[in-house]
């Protein structure tokens, strides 16, 4: 790994200071769909819900969901039904088209506009068959990954995670989404979200326990780091 990306460098994103409607922001999320589209990530996260969720669950949450795009794409991936999704995200982005999309396959959405650090601590002991997060985690600290998982240990019977993988071919990628025209914030984020990334076995060493747990962490595709956390017991 070349040097700068032995360790994450967290810097802020721009997307998430633009207000929602800023039309920057607008097309920043446009391109949203064409990164996830590249790097495969609706089809690895529902490969890893497939080969880790035996059950069909009935309450999933989701962290840091955005406009519900990307859980859309992984649901009419799944063959779950009468689903209920709870979507957190600090951005009020969820519109009456998408969440008729979701009834359309049976899932009832209840989106929630919260910090999800904020609002995990404050929902007392909800619980979830499923927490997935997909391009979220890399935007926190180690010590808040910490924070996040001990909450998360005990309120999901396992969490699925799809994130940027922190490596040279990543960071090559970023780059050439210009090619593609994104926006400037995109062009930011992209490469941002490659540093901040993870590699090896970094969220698995996150989290409380090893007792009881089972875990997935590698590189899926080219530019994904999947993560699944699974209680067993
Ligand atoms: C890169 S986007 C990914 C969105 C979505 N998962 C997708 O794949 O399209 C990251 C999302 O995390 C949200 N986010 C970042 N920090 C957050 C926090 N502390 N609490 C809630 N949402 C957060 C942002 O608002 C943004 O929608």
């Amino acid at each position: 790994m070349s040097a700068d990306l032995d360790q994450r460098h967290i810097v802020p994103e721009i997307l998430d200071a633009l207000p929602s409607d800023d039309a920057r922001a607008v097309g920043s999320r446009r391109d949203l769909v064409w990164i996830n589209a590249l790097m495969l990530q609706s089809r690895i996260m529902a490969g890893l819900l497939n080969r880790h969720v035996l059950t069909p669950p009935k309450r999933i949450l989701e962290l840091g969901s955005g406009d519900g795009a990307f859980m859309l794409a992984v649901a009419r991936r799944s063959a779950w039904r009468d689903v209920e999704l709870v979507m957190v995200d600090q951005a009020d982005l969820l519109t009456d088209a998408r969440r008729a999309d979701f009834a359309k396959l049976g899932w009832r959405v209840e989106p929630v506009v919260a910090d999800l650090f904020a609002w995990l601590a404050q929902s007392g002991t909800a619980a979830f068959d499923v927490t997935c997060a997909n391009l979220v985690l890399h935007h926190f600290s180690d010590a808040a990954l910490r924070r996040l998982f001990a909450s998360l240990r005990e309120r999901t019977s396992i969490l699925v995670a799809t994130e940027p993988r922190r490596n040279v071919v990543g960071l090559g990628g970023s780059s050439m989404l210009r090619l593609i025209g994104v926006n400037d914030v995109t062009m930011h984020d992209a490469a941002a979200s490659v540093r901040a990334g993870f590699a090896g076995n970094e969220l698995t060493r996150l989290w409380p326990t090893t007792d009881g747990m089972r875990f997935e962490e590698r590189r899926l595709g080219l530019f994904t780091h999947a993560f699944a956390a699974e209680r067993t017991r």
